[in-house]
């Protein structure tokens, strides 16, 4: 479904005063057909009210967002690759509570993570066991959260199978990803995710496998830090470097129901805020500081050849080279499926890439009870051939808050571009917390995925 043309701002509807290419005019030139998911255009009314600083700098709202809205919403906790056999684990931490999730013989499990003895964590980190056993005393459950065991049984008379279950949530997937969620009323996880399954069929997620996965704290709320996620114009202050490559102040952004939104910033076509970007430049910026793309500059394969666009060269470059690297034939992937930094929002916190890139996904938590504190994750997830084996995913690789992103070599050219917007994420928390104006005031279109994260929050946090 379509927005009406009164909806869609200048550059969408190709006014002449817009500034650069509309991205659904980048996408008629396409050298290839176009998924019908990408020529979708919705962009409803948001308003243009200003947010409260509160909501980023407040304990209280911090305290309420964990008591109204995470206890209720649909929460990746992790791949399904994560945990491939019977008794695999991870513990998935979400503000001050921890939730262990498990496979089993009768399919995933998730559990508060807490002995109901004396309330120890029953599992410190992730790994694989055949029962979970408290430390502390060694009460024991099965991996479906029966009682298996409790020490000296004689003085627990009071202790049956029926109140020592151990208390769980819900658990469900989509995409290779496990997904937990506190609220025995909440609406099943597929009509959660509303447009998403639909438009993912065409790059399924479970026909990729963790290849990279680097969480970092950041010293800012956890809104802070995600909405310098879903928008691109920032990338005319903060990362100058990517301009000549990156449509970023002409992206698609879209909306539709609650909880989901997209940005669509097109690659290899220049920013609108650049004059006169030659071809050839275009392409060499981009193989130098995408972190998107293969090759180095003096590869052969990245010069432009005569006639043709870096846009359309680079897209060739890429459906060899991504098809290759997945074992997968691109030969009838357009351009913009290779090239484009398509990132896909679920309420609230999770950030799924599309096409058929090495896709990144990133994931903002608070961290702990710290409304000033935050954990990003990113992964980078490798597509397969159907039928090959899945490759192993990789661990965890942690950065402390003064640890740059760089110091995670296989982020590649990324780290550079997350540590410039490190730059400013504990700043943006500091001016928050003494703005005077006390309120931030967003862009009607650009950041209106930013207005349609406040909508949804706001209607949990009012409830
Ligand atoms: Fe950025």
């Amino acid at each position: 479904m379509s927005a009406s043309a009164r909806e869609l701002p200048p550059q969408q509807g190709g006014d002449a005063r817009s500034e650069g290419i509309a991205y659904q005019s980048l996408l008629d030139r396409d050298t290839r057909e176009v998924p019908d998911v990408l020529r979708e255009v919705h962009c409803p009314e948001l308003g243009s009210e200003d947010i409260p600083a509160a909501l980023f700098t407040s304990q209280a709202v911090h305290d309420r967002e964990m008591d109204r809205m995470w206890s209720r919403v649909w929460q990746m906790a992790c791949r399904e690759e994560e945990i491939p056999e019977v008794g695999d684990h991870v513990v998935y931490e979400i503000g001050h509570l921890s939730f262990i999730v498990v496979r089993t013989d009768a399919g995933y499990r998730a559990f508060y993570n807490s002995c109901l003895h004396r309330g120890r964590q029953l599992r410190d980190e992730g790994g694989s066991v055949s029962e979970f056993r408290c430390p502390f005393h060694g009460f024991t459950w099965h991996l479906d959260g029966t009682l298996k065991e409790i020490p000296c049984r004689w003085d627990f008379p009071h202790l049956n199978a029926d109140n020592s279950r151990l208390p769980e949530v819900r658990v469900d997937t989509w995409g290779g990803f496990v997904f937990i969620n506190m609220d025995a009323e909440a609406p099943p996880l597929h009509e959660y995710l509303g447009i998403l399954p639909r438009h993912f069929e065409r790059w399924p997620l479970e026909q990729t496998w963790k290849a990279v996965h680097v969480q970092k704290i950041v010293r800012a709320n956890w809104k802070v830090v995600m909405e310098a996620f879903i928008e691109s114009w920032h990338s005319v202050e903060t990362h100058p470097q990517i301009l000549p490559y990156t449509a970023d102040s002409n992206s698609q952004y879209d909306w539709w129901g609650e909880n989901i939104s997209r940005t669509i910033t097109a690659m290899g076509s220049p920013s609108p805020h650049l004059r006169d970007v030659a071809e050839q430049e275009i392409m060499t910026a981009l193989a130098r500081t995408s972190g998107r793309m293969s090759g180095s500059e003096e590869d052969e394969s990245l010069k432009v050849p005569e006639g043709r666009s870096a846009r359309e060269h680079m897209a060739d470059v890429n459906r060899a080279e991504f098809g290759r690297l997945f074992g997968i034939d691109l030969g009838t992937a357009s351009d913009a499926e290779v090239l484009d930094a398509i990132l896909y929002s679920v309420f609230p916190n999770f950030i799924p890439w599309a096409g058929y890139n090495p896709n990144i996904v990133y994931r903002f938590r608070p961290n702990g009870s710290d409304c000033h504190s935050s954990i990003m994750d990113v992964m980078i997830l490798m597509r397969f051939a159907e039928g090959a084996e899945k490759p192993d995913p990789v661990p965890v690789h942690r950065l402390g808050a003064d640890d740059p992103w760089q110091d995670a070599p296989e982020l590649g050219a990324l780290g550079y571009i997350f540590d410039q917007d490190m730059g400013n994420l504990p700043y943006v928390q500091k001016g928050l917390m003494t703005s005077r104006k006390g309120a931030i005031s967003l862009a009607n279109y650009q950041e209106a995925r930013l207005r349609h994260l406040h909508r949804t929050l706001d209607r949990y946090l009012a409830d």
